[in-house]
């Protein structure tokens, strides 16, 4: 992306603060102020253009849904809580740090978001794996809800929502309605591409909600499409058309 077309893109989010993979900590205590975060590392950048690319398999396309989502791991997990653990080296006594608490939920929505849950997994094998099922009606393009399981303990722990694509807006926020009747309270959600369109709907619904994302799009298409997008993810995942 060039610096510029980014910012007129940007500039549609009036309301918002963008923030490319920074976080303005002194926020982080406000309840009102999700962000929109930008994980544009240029690794992540460079398999983002293959999974757009029409011409990337099935197998290629499923690997580097999984190596962007574990990339993105890195940025997503960057304020989780950390407390001392003592540690014996071959050398001495010393004083580490350890995760804190009862750390994480993912939350593949299903199906594509089931792509992204590997690639967590294996930076953090610990993770807790919840399960929202969500489909768009192709008509309305509203999300219907057909399944919700998630670990009983939700309520203490960190939980990251995952969709690869965030288009209108409507199943993420069905998605966090969802985990937050079920008691969830530190929620982020994770995509690899979002639509303006979708990021405005989820903080004008949830304006707490930290939004990660590896793009930025233009806009939806007609039929609910992110511009220029990949197509739909779930078919590309899993090899359905
Ligand atoms: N879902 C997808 O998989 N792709 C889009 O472009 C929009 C929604």
């Amino acid at each position: 992306y060039e610096g510029g077309r980014h910012d007129q893109r940007l500039d549609k989010i009036k309301d918002k603060e963008f923030s490319k993979g920074e976080r303005d900590t002194s926020c982080e205590t406000n309840t009102n102020n999700g962000k929109l975060i930008l994980v544009d590392h240029p690794l992540v950048q460079h398999k983002v253009s293959i999974i757009r690319d029409k011409n990337t398999s099935v197998k290629e396309f499923r690997e580097l849904v999984q190596e962007i989502a574990g990339l993105m791991a890195y940025e997503t997990t960057r304020t989780l809580a950390l407390e001392p653990i003592d540690v014996e080296t071959p050398i001495t006594r010393t004083v580490g740090k350890t995760l804190q608490g009862k750390k994480l939920a993912v939350v593949p929505v299903l199906r594509a978001g089931l792509g992204m849950v590997e690639g967590i997994l294996r930076l953090i094998p610990n993770a807790k794996v919840g399960h929202v099922g969500l489909y768009r009606d192709p008509e309305t393009l509203e999300p219907v809800e057909y399944y919700c399981k998630l670990p009983n303990d939700i309520q203490e722990r960190d939980i990251f929502i995952l969709d690869p694509m965030l288009a209108t807006g409507g199943s993420a926020v069905a998605a966090i309605d969802l985990v937050k009747r079920q008691g969830g309270k530190k929620i982020s959600l994770v995509n690899l591409i979002a639509a303006p369109e979708g990021v405005r709907r989820v903080h004008a619904s949830h304006p707490e909600i930290d939004i990660y994302v590896a793009a930025l799009d233009e806009k939806l298409n007609d039929h609910g499409y992110i511009v220029p997008g990949l197509g739909d993810a779930g078919d590309r995942l899993f090899g359905t058309k």
